[in-house]
């Protein structure tokens, strides 16, 4: 194994708060160890069409409190190509890079596993996205974020749901995981969430209506999580003003502005505890590998592990929303 000399580092996939913080840990860290550090711009798209500088502590001053990423981000199709993933790997090579560091959700460490087996490559993978649903890890970066910014949008339309006594459905991001419908019902004290990982979208609206939960109140909040299949929100409230017309039903799609803003402490705090370990395993000789954070300690899980182990939403969570709404 050839002594790792010089690291690049990227973002790839949906932008999530704090991979400004993680590209400051992993760039400092790697420079504290000796280690030279390239900056690849908009993700994998940056290794195919060479756009590649070298980065200093400096070149990540002043960021750790930004959302969004500084390297830019994309969906790269070249790299999805064994041509694309070729030029990558020799771009790379002229730079000099001899391992990398990549930053994302299930499509980026995907396209890692590949990049990693054909050419022989050490990658370390970061969990970057609001959507928590990868495994080998309790959290995403960027993940507290979007939920605290979910639970300050839904306290406003409480506001406005309650004065007009109105059913609204809001519809958050997940990428068919329900981590941030679940836990935005619980935190913002949401009457029901729902959510993929459960029965039908229309067998838990029914079950919302048979337990009669506008009984006790006039107005209500269902969280929803987006469905490019079933129409989410939208088709849920459509459906509701077709059979219960009582219903004063809206519809609010969180949409885009859950990826962006300023990252919480803890998206802070867990992407720098995640950037400086990308080096350390590095330097034991990990490879392949995504770190992930388990009931609070570090731990590494292979790619193909994280992109394809189900994580399964609490029930006791599932069952507190349903308590807690009576
Ligand atoms: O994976 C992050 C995510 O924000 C998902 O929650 C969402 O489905 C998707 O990205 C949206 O992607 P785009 O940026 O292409 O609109």
């Amino acid at each position: 194994m050839t002594k790792i000399k010089t690291i690049g580092i990227l973002t790839s996939g949906g932008d999530a708060p704090g991979m400004n913080a993680a590209i400051r840990a992993v760039t400092r860290s790697a420079i504290y160890h000796g280690l030279r550090v390239m900056g690849i711009k908009r993700g994998y798209y940056g290794l195919v069409f060479n756009e590649i500088e070298e980065f200093s502590s400096k070149s990540v001053s002043n960021i750790v409190q930004h959302g969004g990423t500084i390297l830019k981000t994309a969906r790269c199709r070249e790299f999805t190509t064994a041509e694309g993933r070729a030029t990558a790997f020799e771009n790379m090579r002229n730079a000099g890079i001899d391992a990398l560091v990549v930053i994302g959700g299930d499509g980026t460490l995907t396209g890692a596993r590949i990049f990693a087996e054909e050419f022989d490559i050490p990658i370390i993978g970061l969990p970057g996205t609001i959507d928590n649903d990868l495994g080998g890890t309790d959290r995403t970066i960027g993940y507290d974020t979007a939920l605290n910014t979910i639970v300050e949008a839904v306290d406003k339309i409480r506001d406005t749901a309650t004065s007009h006594e109105r059913l609204f459905f809001v519809e958050v991001m997940g990428h068919m995981a329900g981590y941030l419908a679940l836990n935005g019902a619980i935190a913002s004290g949401a009457e029901a969430a729902i959510i993929p990982e459960k029965e039908t979208e229309i067998d838990q609206l029914a079950d919302l209506v048979n337990r009669g939960f506008r009984k006790s109140k006039s107005s209500a909040i269902v969280l929803v999580a987006e469905n490019p299949e079933t129409g989410g929100a939208l088709g849920l409230a459509q459906r509701i003003k077709e059979e219960f017309p009582e219903y004063d039903a809206r519809v609010t799609i969180l949409g885009h502005l859950q990826r962006g803003g300023s990252p919480t402490a803890a998206d802070r705090i867990l992407a720098s505890r995640m950037g400086a370990q990308a080096i350390t395993a590095l330097m034991e000789g990990q490879r392949n590998v995504m770190i992930g954070i388990k009931n609070g300690e570090l731990v590494y899980t292979p790619f193909s592990k994280a992109t394809t182990e189900k994580k399964p939403v609490s029930n006791a969570d599932i069952e507190l929303v349903k308590i807690l709404s009576i």
